[in-house]
């Protein structure tokens, strides 16, 4: 059953559950199941070594779904930063209009997607309402809420997703989706209930079937739960959270015990390149990696038609169960004690009695009226 939300509407898909970019993970197998599943894949642009093999992702995707999708651009502060305009020019010359960003100083990248014609539908990742608030002013489409359970980048000021979605709602004057610790259809109609068009899940579709990396990596987060995530980098305000493992455990151990805390340091343990090696060997002690809280709720492998279908149902059954819970008559308590049939629910003005004139107290005790 299509969901009818500003996602579905804006974006052309089903069910208003997005793919968000994962490097190393976001290829064309994986944006294309999801987009093929109904929800929105999106490709990782920065996981193409230059903009013309991202042209060339681009077209391999196009071969593997004839449903949108769309490429994610992260922009992340870094010594010789990559060529961020020539990554955007390709995804507007390749017909691309779904663009997810994130990361710092996107003012002008969002402006070069916004001028294209038609213009880009941009999704901007961010963990602050104020950071929300500056991507607003920028011109963006839909902010991208990832609360402090998200893997990777969690921001500097620890709000998890049960704050930061309703304060998104209470002051955001455009739409929002929410990411971070999905992983189901319950999930999915609970943002909706918070007033998000949609989820943005990570994890989640790392493990599954058409994920592009090691299966035991997959089989690392099932057996993993709630718990076995690591905050690393924190000391540097670039708080990300990763698997927990020895390369994570060393790095906060440098970070804590250091002195002078210079960044090279901990550079040989955060090191991206061993990261992308655990994906391809399949050893998830081998290097850091990116996973959230999440993990806790992840079971299985599925592909991801049968997990996006999984959701869709699930989410309507919540949503349908949330509307049976409003009856037209106050149900009979079901109070054990003695008291409790005298009890008229939504009548406090009557205090309920005993046989011998006392008030019965949940059942536990009495006091004299
Ligand atoms: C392996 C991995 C790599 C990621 N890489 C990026 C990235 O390059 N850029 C980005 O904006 N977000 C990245 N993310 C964050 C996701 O897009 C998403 O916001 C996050 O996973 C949501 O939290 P969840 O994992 O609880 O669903 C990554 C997440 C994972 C799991």
């Amino acid at each position: 059953m299509p969901f009818n939300t500003a996602l579905t509407r804006a974006l052309g898909i089903k069910i208003p559950v997005v793919q968000g970019g994962m490097q190393w993970v976001g290829y064309a197998e994986m944006a294309a199941a999801v987009s093929n599943a109904g929800g929105l894949g999106i490709l990782t642009a920065l996981t193409q070594p230059t903009p013309e093999d991202l042209r060339k992702e681009i077209r391999r995707c196009k071969t593997m779904t004839a449903n949108p999708f769309g490429v994610n651009l992260t922009l992340l502060p870094a010594l010789n930063p990559p060529d961020y305009p020539a990554y955007a020019r390709v995804i507007l010359e390749e017909g691309i209009r779904i663009v997810e960003t994130a990361g710092n100083s996107p003012g002008p990248v969002i402006k070069m997607l916004k001028s294209a014609t038609p213009p880009c539908v941009v999704l901007h990742k961010c963990t602050t309402i104020r950071h929300a608030q500056s991507a607003v002013k920028l011109g963006v489409d839909f902010l991208s809420i990832d609360g402090f359970e998200c893997a990777g980048h969690v921001g500097e000021s620890d709000i998890t997703n049960f704050i930061l979605l309703s304060r998104a709602r209470q002051s955001l004057p455009i739409p929002f989706i929410a990411s971070g610790g999905f992983a189901d259809g319950q999930g999915l109609a609970a943002a909706l209930n918070l007033g998000a068009e949609g989820i943005n899940m990570g994890t989640r579709f790392m493990c599954t079937v058409e994920a592009p990396i090691h299966h035991k990596i997959k089989e690392a987060i099932v057996n993993a739960d709630e718990t076995d995530t690591e905050l690393v980098l924190r000391r540097w305000r670039n708080t990300t959270r990763l698997y927990r493992n020895k390369v994570t455990e060393g790095a906060v151990k440098v970070e804590r015990e250091s002195k002078e805390g210079k960044f090279e340091e901990v550079a040989p343990y955060v090191s991206g390149k061993r990261g992308r090696e655990v994906f391809i060997n399949g050893d998830p002690e081998y290097g850091v990696w990116t996973a959230g809280q999440v993990m806790g709720l992840i079971h299985d492998i599925p592909t991801c038609h049968d997990l996006v279908t999984r959701i869709e149902r699930e989410a309507i059954e919540a949503l349908k169960k949330s509307q049976a819970l409003l009856v037209d008559e106050v149900p009979h308590g079901q109070i054990a004690g003695k008291g409790a049939e005298h009890v008229q629910a939504g009548d406090n003005k009557t205090p309920a009695k005993g046989k011998n004139g006392e008030a019965e107290v949940w059942g536990i005790g009495k006091s004299k009226l």
